[in-house]
């Protein structure tokens, strides 16, 4: 089992803004792993998927496009959320490609909720292998959801329940036929906030394990650093979640996360703000609302 050393355990103990206990139960899947999923497919429909063409993005979420639109317009933020769940995705999948490029072939998706990128690959005839890795509870739905759309899965992709906070990560992907020795390229996206510290620094500790492995995740810093409008709707979401019983467990200064990291032995660290972002890819998305999330999306080698 890889646990975190002492000596991360003090680091998370300064870094990490706030800290409480694992979310998920044993039998129950994620509800938040709808939210990704809707901004996905109102992406599709509003933008034309003109940052992240998905187009499975609908079909997996098997709600109308009028349900879609609802959600779309919920709040006169969701726009925000929506540039977001777009832009980590293809920020992670851009790397991805390029690590397949070097020659990787062993990509695995943490915490993968309704990511459809195994059904969208296209580095399909370099025969990469595909490791989905869920809460059990949560790849179970999602299996089914595959079947009732009628989506056949595709070679190569292994499905591998893990609860974080619970199972040994390492032990069920190498069962699974993960190969420890060679490279591996890991998407962790919209899932580090839900994490506690532990999990997070058992995963990181697992990854940097491996040579020549990245990894690309997002986190959230405090509601400090988000503008006045957003904060309001952190702080709505932030109840909504408790109502569900899933919470935000960890938040991180970009230099708290930067020392994280280092101190896992990741030397390669991109750092991606909401600023940058919104610089990138904001014009692609229709109406997108002025405002500032604390928001990052980060690419670590080791
Ligand atoms: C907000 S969803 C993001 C899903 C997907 N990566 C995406 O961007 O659409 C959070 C995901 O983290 C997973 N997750 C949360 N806590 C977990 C845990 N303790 N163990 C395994 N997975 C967990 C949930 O099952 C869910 O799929």
């Amino acid at each position: 089992m890889h646990g975190p050393s002492r000596a991360h355990d003090n680091l998370f103990d300064q870094l990490s803004m706030r800290t409480e206990t694992s979310n998920l139960k044993p039998n129950e899947s994620s509800r938040t792993a709808l939210i990704p999923a809707r901004q996905r497919a109102a992406h599709q429909v509003l933008d034309h998927g003109s940052i992240l063409p998905d187009p499975f993005a609908m079909k997996i979420l098997r709600e109308d496009e009028k349900d879609v639109l609802q959600f779309a317009n919920e709040h006169p933020l969701a726009s925000i959320g929506r540039l977001f769940t777009a832009a980590r995705s293809r920020i992670a999948e851009d790397a991805l490609s390029r690590a397949v490029e070097r020659g990787t072939r062993q990509i695995v998706i943490l915490g993968a909720g309704l990511d459809t990128f195994a059904l969208r690959n296209p580095h399909g005839a370099r025969q990469i292998r595909i490791y989905e890795v869920d809460h059990p509870a949560t790849q179970a739905w999602k299996r089914q959801r595959l079947a009732e759309a009628q989506i056949a899965l595709p070679p190569r992709l292994i499905f591998v329940p893990v609860d974080f906070e619970r199972d040994d990560v390492e032990e069920k992907l190498a069962a699974a036929g993960f190969q420890q020795n060679s490279p591996a390229f890991f998407s962790w996206l919209g899932v580090v906030p839900y994490l506690t510290q532990d999990a997070i620094g058992s995963t990181l500790d697992y990854m940097a394990s491996i040579q020549n492995s990245e990894v690309v995740f997002d986190y959230m810093e405090p509601p400090e650093a988000f503008s006045e409008e957003m904060r309001e709707l952190v702080t709505e979401r932030t109840k909504e979640l408790e109502k569900i019983d899933e919470r935000w467990a960890s938040r991180f200064e970009p230099a708290g996360m930067a020392a994280i990291l280092r101190s896992h032995g990741f030397c390669d660290i991109e750092d991606i703000d909401f600023q940058e972002i919104a610089s990138r890819f904001g014009r692609a998305v229709q109406g997108l609302a002025p405002g500032h999330a604390g928001v990052h999306v980060v690419h670590a080698k080791h």
